[in-house]
């Protein structure tokens, strides 16, 4: 793209701001932002003028949680399935690593913060050795997907290498990237991060099939065979991956996806509730619950939105090719933005001062025909690393990693 293709393109988006500072810049840094302004898809901002846009909900329903009781009573069945399915290398992990952390308030990727005290106890590990568990149970290695973004792929491998991949085997573990969008801000302007670069946010982690796709990562897996990808957030030290008892209850009930889930702690707790939507499988963010949906009861006169989701999918993959290309609606989210102000001077904003654009896991859920909520016990697998103190805070993880027995 040329400069004067730029500006016509930037017009079209009221974006012309960005080429502000271009004749300060050398040669090479034009030529990469004018490459960057090809790549940007500047539609996306227009979000921003209908800032309490979100997409709508169609009619809502229960969807009964296999619970407890359930699993323990098919406990043996289920893990003979499952483990039959990782002893055949149908079963991957992906890990979603590609987020900014803007919470936790640490410059480097999530996975890197350190929650030892006595000791070096590191995000990352914790996953790592969590996954080795089910590696040593089945005697076979789960390949590892690890997905990254623009702002931390670098740190991230790096960190890898350097902690010689904490004991797993490196030919099991393969690194991709997600896709970026620009951050703008409440007026949609895109901020600036440097004066030849747009400020450029990772764009969500529902993105992850298709950026897996993209990387050439889906060739491996269909090399190794793997039929099911277990996907887990980076922020949950407690999280089991791969857990066979999970496979083989999915795989047992022909579901498209299994979604681990917890029972809610209070019917207004911050979390996503599975239910139907129009009859398909959907997530209702806690922002959306209804009172009404809040006092419902089931037949056994228990609450009927009681399961609330922890980023742990299993998905089926040929289930997940059939839907990659479907359209997925892109959500806004308020964040801290830095970015180089009118004086050209850098700025790391101390509170939100405007909006990135995300696809969200959630929405694939709703693409699928069916969905096995499977539920696990909240102490023993949930403890969000979202913030520094209070609530899913390192503070809480690490009081939660000492109930299970983890040195720390
Ligand atoms: P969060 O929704 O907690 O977002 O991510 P975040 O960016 O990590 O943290 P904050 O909101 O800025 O504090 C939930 C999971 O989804 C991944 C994260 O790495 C985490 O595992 N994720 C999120 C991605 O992989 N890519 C994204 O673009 C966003």
């Amino acid at each position: 793209m040329n400069y004067n293709e730029a500006v016509e393109k930037l017009q079209k988006f009221g974006q012309t701001h960005v080429l502000k500072y271009y004749d300060e810049l050398l040669e090479s840094q034009k030529l990469e932002l004018l490459a960057q302004i090809e790549a940007t898809d500047f539609s996306v901002t227009a979000l921003c003028n209908n800032a309490s846009y979100e997409v709508e909900k169609g009619v809502i329903t229960p969807l009964a949680a296999m619970q407890l009781s359930e699993i323990e009573a098919n406990k043996e069945e289920f893990r003979t399935l499952g483990v039959d399915a990782i002893k055949k290398g149908k079963v991957g992990a992906v890990l979603l690593a590609g987020g900014m952390g803007t919470r936790l308030g640490s410059d480097d990727p999530k996975g890197m913060y350190n929650i030892g005290l006595t000791k070096d106890v590191y995000i990352f590990e914790r996953i790592v050795n969590n996954l080795m568990d089910v590696v040593k149970e089945t005697s076979t290695w789960i390949h590892l997907f690890i997905m990254t973004s623009d702002k931390n792929h670098d740190a991230t491998t790096r960190f890898f290498k350097e902690h010689d991949y904490f004991g797993y085997n490196q030919e099991y573990v393969t690194f991709f990237m997600q896709e970026m969008a620009p951050a703008a801000d409440y007026n949609g302007k895109v901020y600036m991060e440097e004066k030849g670069k747009i400020a450029t946010s990772p764009n969500g982690n529902g993105g992850w099939f298709i950026s897996m796709a993209k990387w050439g990562v889906l060739d491996i897996v269909k090399k190794a065979g793997i039929e099911w990808l277990n996907i887990f957030a980076v922020d949950n030290v407690l999280q089991r991956i791969a857990d066979p008892i999970f496979v083989g209850a999915t795989i047992a009930n022909n579901a498209a996806v299994g979604s681990k889930v917890v029972r809610k702690a209070a019917p207004d707790e911050k979390v996503g509730v599975m239910c139907l939507e129009d009859g398909r499988p959907s997530i209702v963010e806690y922002y959306e619950i209804t009172d009404e949906m809040m006092n419902a009861k089931d037949e056994n006169g228990d609450p009927a939105y009681n399961f609330g989701v922890i980023l742990n999918y299993l998905f089926k993959v040929c289930d997940l090719e059939e839907i990659m290309n479907k359209h997925m609606p892109l959500h806004i989210v308020e964040k801290k933005i830095p970015y180089i102000d009118e004086n050209g001077k850098y700025v790391n904003p101390e509170a939100p001062n405007g909006y990135k654009f995300e696809n969200l896991v959630l929405d694939m859920i709703h693409l699928l025909d069916s969905c096995l909520p499977f539920e696990v016990v909240r102490n023993k697998e949930f403890a969000p690393i979202k913030n520094k103190t209070g609530v899913d805070s390192v503070e809480s993880a690490r009081e939660l990693l000492k109930q299970n027995g983890v040195e720390l």
